[in-house]
């Protein structure tokens, strides 16, 4: 995602640092971590219909992730906290935590295939999350990107994940009503294309 630098950044920041989660936080059990959170919406929309959820943002751009934390304290939400890290740090940075679910949106589709190895449902990723959910935990993946939903069944299957709750067109399925939309999302589906999501459990440790 492309932004310009934000103007007085540093003090906004500052005015959320409250929001991000220390070096090495403490444990934190079952939590619902959002990778790639972008501008906050899907993560907002959540935690304000389950305050009894704690959420973890993730996102590597500084000014978006801000833009989400801001997002976060105009709501007056006290379960949520982010993390302005690279996904592939993510293990390191979480520790001892543990999730329930974690939530892909609309990844990066990194279409060139010798870029194959960035796109966030790539193997080596899908090993790091099996290390990160607790029994019974989940992936939920949602995507407008064909090329990328394939690839990432395909991965899933490879690693020995199952897939559930399959959808090429949520909007029109039966999870469309628990659905709370992204900033893509909302983007990509006003223009009719047709969002894909899945279910995803890793193998039994
Ligand atoms: C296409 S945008 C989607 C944003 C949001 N999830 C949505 O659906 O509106 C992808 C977001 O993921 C972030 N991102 C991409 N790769 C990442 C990575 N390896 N680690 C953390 N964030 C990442 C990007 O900076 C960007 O904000």
């Amino acid at each position: 995602m492309r932004t310009r630098k934000k103007k007085h950044g540093e003090e906004r920041l500052e005015a959320v640092s409250d929001l991000f989660l220390d070096e090495k936080p403490e444990k934190l059990e079952g939590i619902y971590l959002e990778i790639g959170c972008g501008k906050g919406n899907f993560i907002v929309g959540n935690a304000l219909k389950y305050p009894e959820r704690r959420y973890v943002a993730v996102e590597r751009v500084r000014d978006v992730v801000m833009l989400a934390a801001e997002k976060v304290k105009a709501n007056g939400l006290t379960n949520v906290r982010f993390i302005n890290c690279d996904a592939k740090e993510l293990c390191e940075r979480l520790g001892e935590c543990t999730a329930e679910v974690i939530y892909l949106n609309f990844s990066d589709p990194w279409p060139k295939a010798r870029h194959y190895k960035r796109r966030l449902t790539y193997r080596d990723f899908l090993a790091e999350y099996a290390k990160l959910l607790c029994p019974g935990g989940k992936v939920c993946f949602k995507t407008d990107n064909a090329g990328l939903f394939e690839f990432s069944l395909s991965e899933f299957a490879e690693a020995g994940w199952k897939v559930d709750r399959v959808t090429y067109d949520l909007h029109n399925s039966e999870y469309a009503a628990d659905n709370i939309m992204t900033e893509y999302e909302k983007n990509f589906s006003e223009k009719g294309m047709k969002i894909h999501r899945l279910e995803a459990y890793p193998p039994e440790k």
